[in-house]
């Protein structure tokens, strides 16, 4: 473990493999990976243009160690477009990795000729272990009317049966927007959104784990580890989103609230209160924190959780 630490809670500047193979087996809880999707972006140094089979090859290299790193109760996930995920899936399936979920991310994209319109990215999700890994339910908010803040569905009829705090999430996520706004955005050509990364987090690790992202970019999942209280190890091989990260690192504070991370003393009832601001929740802390309420609330609170 000693020799991980030297890493834990630090972006490294170097090429992924490099790095992963200096981390020890069996060390890290949550690995997360957001390639280039060979798709000829523009990145600082990375020819994100091979065939398919040099491509699929360097995947599998990644892959493997960051198999090789997991603790046996830790997860994986890999995000990237559709394309590449089969291939992803049939490697980890025979490395022995247990298929959890294909969450499938809606987020429009544009045409590309003779194509239906791709709506969504894949978020491949593995664990090491059948039994013994770490899963959390998790809630969001109900849907509500932009305009007038009322629940966008009736529920049947039977408003009351529903969850004060929100539904369970299923493997389609809808209510998470990649970032439109340029002010938003670092200088980065495929930022992810962090409520994305926060609510990946919060499913598969505890406080004080170590999360560990080996396509650090502008620092997305380093940023939601901090501020849930995770440790992380963050690589990239250009220099130019190393030093964007570390300095975004520096301003955050761990739990600070920037409206993402769902608040339970936030009233997710209350319209004025923007809910649809916040995405996700754990079950077994709005459980704890009911447990901590005016005896009144608690007993209601407890009644319906
Ligand atoms: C799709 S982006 C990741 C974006 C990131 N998830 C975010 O939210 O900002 C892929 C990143 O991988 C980096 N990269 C490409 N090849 C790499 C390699 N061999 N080792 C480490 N990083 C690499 C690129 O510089 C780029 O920042």
């Amino acid at each position: 473990m000693s020799e991980t630490n030297k890493f834990v809670n630090q972006i490294i500047h170097g090429d992924c493999v490099e790095i992963l193979k200096q981390i020890p087996d069996g060390t890290v809880d949550m690995c997360f990976a957001d390639p280039p999707f060979n798709l000829k972006k523009k990145y600082g140094n990375w020819k994100d243009e091979k065939n398919t089979e040099e491509y699929i090859e360097w995947c599998e290299r990644w892959l493997d160690e960051m198999v090789r790193v997991l603790k046996p109760s830790g997860t994986l996930f890999v995000h990237n477009i559709p394309k590449w995920l089969p291939y992803y899936a049939v490697h980890l399936n025979k490395k022995g990795m247990i298929f959890r979920h294909w969450i499938a991310w809606e987020a429009m994209s544009v045409p590309l000729g003779k194509t239906l319109l791709p709506s969504h990215y894949g978020i491949l999700y593995y664990t090491k272990s059948r039994k013994g890994f770490k899963f959390y339910d998790l809630r969001r908010p109900h849907e509500r009317c932009r305009k007038c803040g009322e629940f966008a569905k009736d529920y049947g009829g039977k408003k009351y049966m529903r969850h004060p705090f929100g539904t369970l999430l299923g493997d389609v996520w809808t209510d998470i927007h990649r970032i439109r706004h340029a002010k938003r955005r670092d200088n980065h050509p495929c930022q992810l959104p962090e409520p994305l990364l926060e609510r990946l987090i919060l499913m598969s690790t505890d406080e004080g784990d170590i999360v560990l992202d080996p396509f650090i970019g502008a620092g997305t999942t380093a940023l939601s580890a901090k501020r849930l209280k995770r440790n992380f190890i963050g690589i990239d091989n250009d220099r130019k989103y190393v030093e964007i990260t570390l300095r975004k690192l520096k301003e955050i504070k761990p739990f600070s609230n920037n409206g993402y991370v769902y608040s339970c003393n936030g009233n997710s009832h209350n319209k004025n209160n923007n809910p649809w601001k916040n995405h996700t929740v754990r079950d077994d802390e709005l459980k704890e924190k009911a447990k901590n309420e005016k005896p009144e609330k608690q007993k209601k609170l407890i009644e319906i959780l």
